[in-house]
């Protein structure tokens, strides 16, 4: 661990009024730093809330557009940019409209791995986290979810009275967890709880104890008695709660689920971001105006999120 990098990213966040909020897949020694650690429903919140005058966000740029939007008076950097998501980059404006086109009149929810001027086309968004309360507020008979089938597939078999018609979209990191990996985690740790994502494909849910965002999980762990867990989620969430709960047992579900997007930040990034003022996330007003919209309707519903302060 490096102290003095430690440090200096302490003085200068002091020094600059500067707040840095960071996705539970980054990696671990992120947290050193970090004021926030938490899932994209916990972190948009406090984005909403804080008084800093500058948002480091260690994550993908969707959050940190997602941040620049609810927080428009604050300079929000992104420490690299090659930290995208696939998912999001799997639906773009063009293919939003199509979308929407193909069914008129049917609301559109879109999950927050999106870019700002998808928002802007839909009526709510939601995160993993909320996406079954944030669905059944509308009330409605049918809706359209984009960008991720899957996520779309978890709200389906919760919400049986709701037809929900899904974008082709997916997340490659969560594809990659197959129902063989569980089965074989599950021979080798009979007594392991399987916890999983509902990015992951609906095979894999299937076999999951509990399914929830990454907050969630950690949530789960704290509240329950169990001596051991098979985790099915990016390896962010796997290293967080073997070093958080020692007293029990984690278990990665292979060792192919890394996001490279969300590892893209490091610690040297942080500090240049700090120090330069970079890269700056800035959508344009219009665009961010709109996708506000739905961003605040998402917030406005109680969702499950809980985050780790430090
Ligand atoms: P949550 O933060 O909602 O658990 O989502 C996981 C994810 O893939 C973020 O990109
Ligand atoms: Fe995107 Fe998947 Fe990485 Fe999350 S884990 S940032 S959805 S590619």
């Amino acid at each position: 661990m490096n102290i003095e990098l430690i440090e200096e990213i302490k003085k200068l966040k002091r020094e600059k009024n500067a707040i840095i909020l960071a996705h539970c897949y980054q990696n671990p020694e992120i947290d050193e730093v970090a004021d926030y650690v938490g899932d994209s429903l916990g972190l948009s919140r406090l984005a909403s809330k804080t008084d800093a005058d500058i948002i480091v966000f260690a994550g993908v740029y969707f959050m940190a557009e997602t941040a620049k939007i609810l927080s428009p008076n604050k300079k929000v950097l992104l420490p690299n940019l090659k930290s995208g998501c696939n998912m999001a980059d799997m639906i773009d404006l063009k293919m939003v409209k199509e979308f929407k086109e193909k069914y008129p009149d049917v609301p559109l929810v879109c999950y927050v791995n999106s870019s700002a001027e998808v928002k802007a086309q839909c009526d709510i968004c939601c995160t993993s986290a909320n996406a079954i309360e944030v669905v059944k507020s509308l009330g409605v008979k049918k809706i359209l979810f984009a960008p991720d089938c899957y996520l779309g597939s978890w709200v389906q078999k919760n919400l049986s009275d709701i037809e929900v018609i899904s974008f082709p979209g997916y997340c490659p990191t969560h594809l990659r967890i197959t129902p063989d990996d569980i089965i074989k985690a599950k021979e080798l740790n009979p007594d392991g709880v399987v916890l999983v994502h509902p990015e992951c494909t609906s095979e894999v849910v299937k076999l999951g104890d509990f399914i929830g965002s990454t907050t969630q999980m950690f949530d789960y762990v704290q509240k329950t008695n169990y001596k051991k867990y098979i985790i099915c989620t990016e390896k962010g969430v796997f290293d967080r709660l073997q070093r958080d709960y020692k007293e029990k047992t984690f278990y990665l579900v292979n060792n192919r689920v890394v996001c490279h997007n969300m590892k893209q930040n490091s610690l040297d990034d942080i500090l240049n971001s700090l120090k330069n003022e970079t890269y700056e996330v800035n959508p344009e007003p219009e665009i961010a105006r709109k996708a506000l919209e739905s961003i605040n309707k998402m917030i406005q519903i109680k969702g499950k999120s809980v985050f780790n302060i430090k």
